[in-house]
């Protein structure tokens, strides 16, 4: 008999993960319109934007306007990813809660991602973590590539620790682990929480699924087995890191939610609210969004 626990967090990243792969751009008006109807849902975090270099993802160049100009819900984590000082800088400046800062496990991921080695890397975050901290912000760590990368292929769990490791020792509150071009199995997800889970607390760990394969539910699933109550998870399944070739959306936000509650987790999450502000941006991006939840809904409008 599985016991699963009664509530689960979801940090939304559709504004983030989600627009930074999709190539039609999406107004500046639009995206706040679009983060307002999803402060309205019920989550409790948004990752709405990224401070990353506007050359390397031109479709969040707004994120510094975008941080000014939505309506801020008290009980919504506004996030975003900063990548070094200036993207902190920034964020700062237009009112972040909380910053995301993010390398990978693999060498050459990180290096294609971020422009640095691993080890380079280390002291940049460190900075922005402690600059973030004493800002009082709320600092998540991604790491990235934590079962597969695209051009090292597998990594083992004592990679993805030893990088967990040195992003505590600067800080961060909780580290979001990421599946980042979607081909884990559930017996990957075993191999990899058993290692971690000695180590950490269970509510220090996220989880970052993409779906490429359609393997994330079940490797969701597998994580609430381990006691894993946080999740990433992007409205309608948008979302893919153009810097890891293979990378499609996030687990869509929407078919979560199907999970969870009909598993009786409570996630405080209005999945009609949710739905209506995927249809508002499928209608934005003018394509049909693959979550498998909001397909059936649109078929049955
Ligand atoms: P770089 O070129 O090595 O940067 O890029 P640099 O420090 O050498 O600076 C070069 C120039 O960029 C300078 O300007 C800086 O001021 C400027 P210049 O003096 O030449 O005029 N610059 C900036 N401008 C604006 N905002 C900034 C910034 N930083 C420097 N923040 C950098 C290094 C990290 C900036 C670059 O590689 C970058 O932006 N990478 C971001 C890539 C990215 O966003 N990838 C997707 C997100 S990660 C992801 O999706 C995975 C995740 O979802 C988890 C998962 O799924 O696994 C999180
Ligand atoms: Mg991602």
């Amino acid at each position: 008999m599985v016991y699963w626990p009664s509530r689960v967090q979801i940090k939304e990243v559709g504004p983030r993960d989600g627009l930074q792969n999709e190539k039609k751009p999406v107004s500046t008006a639009d995206k706040i319109n679009w983060i307002n109807m999803l402060s309205e849902t019920g989550v409790k975090e948004i990752e709405y934007s990224s401070f990353v270099h506007p050359k390397w993802i031109p479709q969040l160049a707004d994120a510094y306007e975008v941080g000014l100009k939505i309506n801020r819900n008290p009980n919504v984590r506004y996030s975003a990813l900063v990548p070094n000082m200036k993207g902190l800088e920034l964020a700062l400046e237009a009112g972040i809660d909380g910053a995301s800062v993010f390398m990978s496990a693999s060498e050459t991921h990180n290096k294609k991602n971020i422009n640095k080695s691993i080890a380079k890397t280390y002291p940049v975050l460190a900075e922005v973590i402690k600059e973030a901290k004493q800002e009082h912000k709320h600092v998540t760590g991604y790491v990235s590539t934590v079962f597969d990368c695209p051009f090292e292929g597998k990594i083992t769990p004592e990679q993805v620790i030893r990088v967990c490791d040195k992003l505590f020792e600067f800080g961060v509150d909780d580290i979001s682990l990421g599946d980042t071009i979607g081909t884990a199995v559930p017996s990957q997800v075993d191999q990899l929480l058993e290692t971690v889970l000695r180590r950490y607390p269970q509510d220090k760990i996220i989880m970052h699924y993409h779906d490429t394969r359609g393997m994330a539910i079940a490797n969701i699933t597998r994580s609430l087995e381990h006691g894993i109550t946080r999740f990433d998870s992007s409205i309608g399944g948008l979302g893919g890191c153009p810097y890891a070739p293979g990378a499609a959306g996030n687990v869509a936000t929407n078919d979560v939610l199907y999970l969870l509650h009909g598993l009786g987790i409570d996630t405080g999450v209005d999945e009609k609210k949710l739905q209506e502000a995927a249809f508002y941006i499928q209608n934005k991006l003018g394509k049909a969004l693959p979550s498998k939840s909001l397909t059936y809904a649109a078929s049955q409008a």
